[in-house]
């Protein structure tokens, strides 16, 4: 059978998850994937049953298999918080497993929206996609946060390996209590961020901008912008002229302005906040969580991990688990193997695998536009407060709307 499927030849790391992405998953790679592809797979099962059974030992061990593999698809997983501890009856709350993975490749997150004609962004103007890299190191995320009880001094000691000390005033406080921070990051960390983000615009083509306020923070803001600059400057300004795209660097005020004014087809660099709270605006300013991707890059270039940028849909599984009918959308997991199978084409040469990943993404493309969707995107192309069940599909129906696309395109691929 395998001489009727496109070959790969190097494997790929698969990361199966929870609840409704989980049924998603299955389905996805039973009906688009595996009749189509002969590739090896390590399977590693990040389900919280498993993650529990194994002590999450399953989590690191699939975070160093892509290190081995250069790529890695994963399903959406819970993040286990109390309600789930009892749900599972977990031995512990486990960390959230991109946490995990993240900190392990040492990666920078890329969020990306699928476009379609018919759902039509809240910001006309963005017709083309802003992907958004986060860094997911520091600052506010790693900061000591502290209540201050009254009036007094509050200094920052820094205390070197020899035991000498350097010694800061942050404030006197003499009108009573208060609140402050002492927030940090690594140069490492930001190099990595940074490398990450030129090879991501690099491999798409499309111009960065890296966005910080260095006019308040001159230091601290500073150092990420000059780490930008002599990064670019040394690795990359040639390579961008090359492929005629530019790097610059932009006040985070400056960069909000234009992102709103602008059609898109940027890479966005954000600081950790920063990113935090612009992802979810561009997401929301996109239309639909069910068409936003995640790539997770290595500063390599060479490793990366496809996941949608959704969780695992609880409500949806609730109405499963009940016996009813689904109607979730599979196009961002779908794009998740997608975009770690073109990874792998691209690594290995692989022009047939390449071409079978844009016929898929072809394919979703094109049953959304033809109107054939599910519910959470009729309620979008068609701006109405409710639709009838006759106005969209199924969570099946619409891989196998996906599948009847895909097979001509397949065929003509292999003749
Ligand atoms: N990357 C990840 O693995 C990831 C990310 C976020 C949340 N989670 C986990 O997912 C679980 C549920 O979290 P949540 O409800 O906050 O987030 P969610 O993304 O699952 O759902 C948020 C909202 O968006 C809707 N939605 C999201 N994806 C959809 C899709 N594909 N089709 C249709 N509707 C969709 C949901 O119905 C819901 O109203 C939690 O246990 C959380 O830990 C995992």
């Amino acid at each position: 059978m395998a001489a009727n499927k496109i070959v790969v030849s190097n494997p790929i790391v698969e990361m199966d998850g929870d609840e409704m992405t989980r049924i998603l998953w299955a389905g996805i790679k039973e009906k688009l994937v595996l009749p189509y592809v002969d590739c090896p797979i390590r399977y590693f099962d990040l389900g919280l049953p498993n993650r529990d059974a194994t002590n999450d030992q399953v989590t690191i061990d699939a975070a160093h298999a892509i290190q081995e593999c250069k790529v890695g698809v994963k399903c959406a997983t819970i993040t286990p918080d109390e309600a789930r501890v009892k749900e599972y009856h977990l031995k512990k709350m486990w960390k959230s497993p991109n946490g995990t993975i993240r900190n392990i490749l040492n990666g920078t997150v890329f969020r990306e929206p699928i476009m379609c004609r018919n759902i039509t962004p809240l910001v006309p103007s963005w017709t083309q996609p802003i992907i958004i890299g986060r860094h997911a190191y520091g600052d506010q995320y790693r900061a000591t946060d502290v209540r201050i009880p009254g009036n007094g001094k509050l200094e920052m000691v820094y205390t070197d390996a020899e035991g000498h000390q350097q010694k800061w005033e942050v404030n006197n406080f003499t009108t009573g209590a208060g609140v402050a921070m002492g927030m940090f990051n690594t140069e490492e960390s930001i190099r990595g961020f940074a490398l990450s983000c030129f090879q991501m615009a690099l491999q798409r083509r499309v111009p960065l901008y890296m966005s910080t306020k260095n006019t308040i923070l001159k230091t601290y803001d500073g150092r990420f912008k000059d780490i930008f600059q002599e990064i670019y400057e040394h690795e990359f300004k040639q390579k961008f002229q090359e492929a005629g795209i530019i790097y610059e660097h932009r006040l985070i005020d400056d960069m909000v302005a234009y992102c709103v004014k602008s059609h898109g087809g940027y890479v966005w660099a954000c600081k950790n906040y920063d990113g935090d709270v612009q992802s979810d605006m561009v997401a929301q300013g996109y239309g639909s969580l069910g068409l936003m991707t995640s790539v997770l890059m290595c500063p390599d270039g060479e490793t990366i991990e496809a996941e949608a940028a959704h969780g695992t849909v609880t409500r949806h599984f609730r109405a499963h688990q009940r016996g009813e009918e689904t109607s979730t959308n599979s196009v961002a997991s779908i794009y998740a193997w997608t975009r770690g199978l073109a990874h792998r084409a691209k690594l290995d040469h692989n022009e047939k695998l390449a071409a079978f990943c844009h016929a898929v993404e072809q394919s979703c493309v094109e049953c959304i536009e033809a109107g054939q969707y599910t519910k959470d995107l009729a309620l979008i192309a068609t701006r109405k407060e409710t639709v009838e069940r006759s106005e969209y599909l199924s969570t099946m129906e619409f891989l196998d709307a996906v599948r009847a696309r895909l097979q001509p395109k397949f065929d003509a691929l292999m003749h």
